[in-house]
């Protein structure tokens, strides 16, 4: 860092919260801006119509709704109080100014990797680059007891990791770039709240890929979406997908193997779409870098179901259907159309025993985000009003094992079952987002049941 960086950087922790618009340094606050994308704090600490940053969404929990707090730097409503030394507190053990523990929805164990210099961008950036604004938090709707905030206190001291300077993984192909994609991964993107598999008392299985394997393995289920792994193997992970496609899919929302959908479609919208290539290409090359956690096989081309299709000759009731509802855009070789309908076959959504997402998308239908690279939110229709739960089960249970697909087979009662969550999905548009915010909104974890009785404690 150069001295006149830290000199700045010295003069802005000592005196931050006196410092008015005047005079800050454009240049660490611009960082702070582009840090504060990475970390996706807009998509939670702001709702539709509402001030950036003013907080306010409401995030169900089993124990009822919480509600993102106002971190914008007004005195009363925000964090304009905060020194730099309560921010880093927060951003690292989950520990407010007010002195008690935030709810882990706030993804502070992964933030906790942040360097000092990049915790200093971003508490420059929301000191002085955000508008202030006096709209008060609002209180979560839990009830006494289960409203009391220091269990969770309990729960940081057994599980949170410590706050810790960010170690790099000690893997021999642990290059600049990967452990830039590691940094950022880890880190500010918090990619495994929710890539990876939960234990009962709510911590990630991991939060590092540091020799473990748990780590970005997929596994859990958000508003009725399965969120797949993030690992270089089949059976749903990125095996057949190149870094250059992991770099199209954050940018875009899409690729030749699949668009993006459910919780992912807000962190496309308001995180990676923003972050420069370089960026992109070290998330990529990391992600790649990570070994496989299952010993599924690759996916193997067969035309038998093609061939039917194509002499007009479906062997199934889910075939038919297919025939007659989807193979105008995803085609009767499951093949789609590149980047604007996706292809079916080898699709990784389809390539496990969890077909959540795939009973999903044919209920609620699907709209890919809008970016400034990619602006057209192609849509899918779509069909819960016009396909009973054994039609959604036929047609499910055939693009699951159909083209060569290996995924898993539902019965009707499974698609009652994402019925009950399902919400048909509205176009994410430009427009709605220079305005806010608009469609899917991305839902924290749920709290299982075990963790509200270590919260009643
Ligand atoms: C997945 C959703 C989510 C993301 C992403 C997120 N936050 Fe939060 N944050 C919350 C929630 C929810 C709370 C309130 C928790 C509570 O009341 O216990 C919170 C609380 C906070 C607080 C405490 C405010 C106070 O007055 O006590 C700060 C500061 C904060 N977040 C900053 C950030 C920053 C900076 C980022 C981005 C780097 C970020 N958050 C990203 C959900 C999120
Ligand atoms: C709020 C939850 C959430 C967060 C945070 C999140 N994802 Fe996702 N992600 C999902 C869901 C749900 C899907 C499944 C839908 C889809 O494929 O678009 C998904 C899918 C993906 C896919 C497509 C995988 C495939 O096989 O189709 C990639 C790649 C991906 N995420 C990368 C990331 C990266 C990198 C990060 C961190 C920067 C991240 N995700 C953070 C929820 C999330
Ligand atoms: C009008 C064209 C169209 C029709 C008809 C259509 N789809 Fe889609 N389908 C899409 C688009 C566009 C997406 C991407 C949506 C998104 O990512 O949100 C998609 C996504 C999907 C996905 C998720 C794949 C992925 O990687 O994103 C599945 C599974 C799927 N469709 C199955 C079906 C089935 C089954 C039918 C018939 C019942 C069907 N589709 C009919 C256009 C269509």
């Amino acid at each position: 860092m150069n001295t006149y960086l830290t000199k700045s950087l010295a003069l802005l922790t000592l005196s931050l919260p006196m410092l008015t618009w005047a005079a800050p340094d454009p240049k660490l606050i611009k960082q702070g801006e582009y840090l504060a994308r990475a970390g996706d704090c807009f998509a939670c600490h702001s709702v539709t119509g509402g001030k950036p940053f003013a907080g306010g969404l409401g995030m169900e929990t089993p124990i009822g709704k919480i509600y993102s707090s106002n971190i914008t730097p007004d005195k009363k409503a925000g964090i304009g109080t905060w020194t730099f030394e309560d921010f880093d507190k927060l951003m690292r053990t989950g520990v407010t100014k007010a002195g008690y523990t935030v709810y882990p929805a706030m993804p502070y164990p992964s933030y906790s990797r942040l360097s000092q210099a990049d915790m200093q961008a971003l508490y420059a950036y929301f000191m002085l680059g955000v508008k202030p604004d006096p709209t008060p938090s609002r209180d979560s709707d839990i009830v006494w007891p289960l409203s009391m905030r220091f269990p969770l206190a309990i729960w940081r001291w057994m599980f949170a990791p410590k706050p810790a300077p960010y170690q790099p993984p000690a893997t021999a192909v642990a290059n600049a770039q990967v452990l830039r994609g590691a940094y950022l991964v880890e880190g500010l993107g918090h990619c495994g709240a929710c890539h990876t598999a939960r234990s009962v008392t709510m911590q990630e299985k991991a939060y590092t890929s540091n020799g473990n394997t748990d780590f970005l393995a997929g596994g859990q289920v958000i508003d009725g979406w399965s969120v797949p792994s993030l690992r270089n193997e089949h059976g749903g992970g990125l095996a057949r997908w190149s870094t250059a496609d992991i770099v199209d899919f954050l940018k875009t929302g899409r690729n030749g193997h699949t668009a993006s959908f459910g919780a992912m479609n807000d962190v496309v919208a308001h995180s990676t779409q923003y972050l420069n290539n370089d960026d992109l290409s070290a998330i990529a090359v990391y992600l790649k870098s990570l070994p496989a956690n299952n010993k599924a096989q690759p996916f193997v081309a067969d035309p038998k179901v093609a061939t039917q299709l194509f002499n007009g000759q479906p062997a199934t009731a889910g075939a038919l259907l297919y025939l007659n509802k989807c193979a105008g855009c995803h085609r009767s070789d499951g093949k789609g159309y590149s980047t604007a309908f996706p292809a079916l076959a080898g699709n990784a959504v389809l390539q496990t025993s969890d077909a959540t997402s795939a009973i999903n998308i044919i209920l609620s239908g699907g709209a890919v985000p809008s970016t400034h690279t990619a602006p057209s939110a192609l849509t899918m229709a779509p069909y819960a009003n016009e396909l009973s739960d054994q039609q959604v089960a036929d047609v499910v249970n055939f693009i699951q094992t159909s083209w060569g697909n290996r995924g898993g087979t539902v019965v009707a009662r499974d698609v009652a079952k994402v019925r009950k969550v399902s919400v048909p999905v509205k176009p994410l548009t430009a427009a709605a987002f220079a305005a806010g915010r608009e469609g899917t909104v991305p839902q924290p974890v749920s709290r299982p049941s075990s963790v509200d009785k270590l919260d009643s404690k």
